[in-house]
């Protein structure tokens, strides 16, 4: 006879919203969330990667939808979420992942739109998410968010002013969610991932890579399915205790 191993069926009856699934981090926790056994909705301004990405985990036999979503308008993710719940159902986890980087440039020169840019997508965008998630979550009886800050959410960074204020911010929007969703039996926490292999580094060359790959004691990036795995943790009820905090998975670099 075959044992399911448990993290196949952790999942099992639970509906999650990840927003940023196309690619990268978002893209390895829709299939980690999958592997657990949940419905998983992607949700990216890339639509047709949020479709293949579906399309694929639909094809493995998980139930899978894709939909187009902007972080930074509030109508959008409104839809996202209003999507989400005709699809499947409910909605029990989300995961408000979907970020960008911008430019690289002192404060004193930093682009005043491309700051806008970030902010109203790195920060706006969890709270925009965070504002229509939970009364959907709440509707279900409860339920787990995950919002994906960085090592960049604790520490500075030369060139990223924008960057680094919007993954602070997400720190605070995650512990007061937190203290007032608790009760509701919500848990609501953050992930700081060290630098990881994704497309988000695509404008990095060789020199910047190692400089990057030298400020971690482990002597490498993450990788994505590294950060999906304490990500699924946390939305899992092995984490039933684990509120409003934020959680490191950086090899070493914030030691
Ligand atoms: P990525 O660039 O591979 O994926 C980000 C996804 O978000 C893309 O599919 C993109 O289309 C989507 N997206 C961007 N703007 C959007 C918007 N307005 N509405 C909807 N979707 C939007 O990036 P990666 O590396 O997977 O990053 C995911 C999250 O992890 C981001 O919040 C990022 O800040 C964070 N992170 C990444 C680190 C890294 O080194 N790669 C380190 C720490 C945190």
């Amino acid at each position: 006879s075959t044992t399911t191993p448990e993290y196949a069926v952790e999942f099992a009856g639970k509906v999650a919203l990840v927003t940023g699934a196309a690619s990268g981090i978002g893209l390895a926790i829709a299939h980690r969330l999958a592997a657990g056994g949940a419905a998983v909705v992607l949700a990216d301004f890339n639509e047709a990667g949020a479709r293949e990405a579906a399309d694929a985990l639909s094809a493995d036999g998980t139930r899978a939808a894709a939909v187009a979503v902007d972080v930074t308008d509030p109508d959008s993710v409104e839809a996202a979420v209003r999507f989400t719940v005709e699809t499947f159902g409910a909605l029990h986890l989300a995961v408000n992942n979907a970020g960008i980087a911008g430019p690289s440039d002192p404060t004193g020169a930093y682009d005043v739109a491309a700051w806008d840019r970030v902010i109203a997508t790195d920060l706006s965008g969890v709270f925009y998410s965070m504002r229509h998630e939970l009364p959907a979550i709440l509707a279900a009886g409860g339920g787990a968010v995950v919002n994906m800050s960085s090592i960049l959410g604790t520490n500075g960074f030369a060139g990223q002013a924008a960057y680094v204020a919007a993954k602070h911010g997400v720190i605070g929007l995650t512990k007061t969610a937190a203290v007032e969703y608790a009760e509701h039996g919500v848990r609501i926490n953050a992930v700081g991932p060290g630098f990881i292999e994704t497309p988000l580094l695509r404008d990095s060359d060789e020199e910047q890579h190692s400089l990057l790959v030298s400020l971690h004691p482990q002597g490498r990036l993450g990788t994505a399915e590294e950060v999906a795995e304490l990500t699924a943790f946390l939305l899992s009820d092995r984490a039933s205790f684990v509120q409003g905090s934020y959680h490191l998975v950086d090899g070493g670099y914030s030691a």
